[in-house]
């Protein structure tokens, strides 16, 4: 009786039976799962100074504060243009709300780095502090083909790293190597005590998110398997994988084809993951955040939850942030 009731409202409510049909490729996300609101865009296109193409992808944020010594400011953001030529950039502020400055020397790292490599373009930045070196490692593509890092002590001056990644690395059919982000490997009795998450793009043109490990930080082992690979949901690409941690949950947090921003539950060794996402930021449609989201990057800190990302077209995009209320 309750099926039919339904059916007879629900068909001539076709966006009502849209939403149903849609909503069940996502898992119910747990009690107390935040709700960002967006709160605006840190990269104004028009008031950049290294803009060569209009376009700003993939934040990371960096505490720069707690790690290096006399920073430019407490909290430092890496992004870049994905176009070539790409060139990763920085800007920083006293407050993770903001204002943002950019920084005058932008880029940091550029496609040609003499006599390291030379590359149509460098983008996709992580900045992940290296216990064990005491110094930042920044991981950027450039190509696609390779996820590189470079090494500093001041998140400005670098000294070139290598290759961490390239595309033999995963596999006879892999065709691009980017997109990482990497973290402090959260099983303590792997042996590793780095993890990343990268995207691997193969000969069937599908984007899936592949799982490498290290001892220090500078030399990898890439698993066979993979961490996401996209479903009904998420269409035929997956991107960006990050690491999340929530209510005591791990989560591998990513985009997708769809537009939207996911969260998948995932364990300590990397290895168990949840087969149904659970949806965690989609365009509110409020400003300038319409479209397309992507390349989450969350923090929480002092009370507020934050989540950076990138919104809008892929190659017309720009670095958005949100922030959820503390319900704990
Ligand atoms: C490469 O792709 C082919 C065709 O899909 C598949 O049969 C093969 O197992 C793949 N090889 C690897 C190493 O993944
Ligand atoms: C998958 O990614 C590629 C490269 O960004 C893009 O050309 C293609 O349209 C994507 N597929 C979908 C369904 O969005
Ligand atoms: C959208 O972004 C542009 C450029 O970044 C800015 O000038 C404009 O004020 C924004 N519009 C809204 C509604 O936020």
């Amino acid at each position: 009786m309750v099926s039919y009731q339904f059916r007879i409202m629900a068909l001539p409510l076709m966006g009502l039976l849209m939403a149903t049909l849609s909503s069940a490729q996502t898992a119910t996300p747990p009690d107390g799962w935040p709700s960002f609101n967006y709160q605006g865009i840190i990269t104004e296109k028009s008031q950049m100074l290294y803009n060569p193409t209009d376009e700003f992808i993939f934040p990371s944020v960096f505490h720069a504060g707690e790690y290096l010594q006399d920073p430019l400011a407490e909290w430092y953001i890496y992004y870049a243009p994905h176009d070539n030529p790409g060139g990763i950039s920085l800007m920083y502020a006293s407050s993770l709300d903001g204002p943002w400055r950019e920084y005058t020397g932008n880029p940091v790292i550029s496609r040609v780095w003499e006599p390291h490599y030379s590359v149509p373009h460098t983008s996709s930045p992580d900045a992940a502090w290296n216990s064990e070196a005491g110094r930042l490692f920044l991981y950027f593509h450039g190509s696609n083909s390779q996820t590189r890092w470079a090494e500093t002590d001041d998140g400005l001056n670098f000294d070139y790293g290598g290759i961490a990644v390239d595309n033999a690395m995963g596999g006879a059919n892999v065709t691009e190597s980017s997109y990482a982000r990497v973290f402090p490997h959260p099983d303590a009795s792997s042996g590793y005590a780095y993890a990343m998450f990268y995207m691997g793009n193969e000969r069937d043109n599908i984007r899936r998110i592949r799982l490498a490990e290290s001892v220090d930080g500078r030399a990898w082992e890439v698993d066979p398997d993979y961490v996401v690979q996209p479903g009904p949901e998420e269409d035929s690409n997956v991107s960006a994988g990050n690491i999340w941690e929530w209510d005591g949950q791990l989560y591998v947090v990513y985009h997708a084809s769809s537009g939207r921003i996911y969260a998948r539950t995932i364990d300590a060794t990397l290895r168990d993951i949840g087969s149904v996402p659970i949806l965690l930021h989609a365009a509110s449609g409020e400003g300038n955040d319409t479209g397309r989201v992507a390349s989450p990057e969350i923090l929480t800190y002092e009370g507020g939850t934050y989540l950076f990302y990138e919104a809008g077209d892929r190659l017309g995009a720009t670095i958005a942030w949100a922030k959820a209320r503390d319900e704990s």
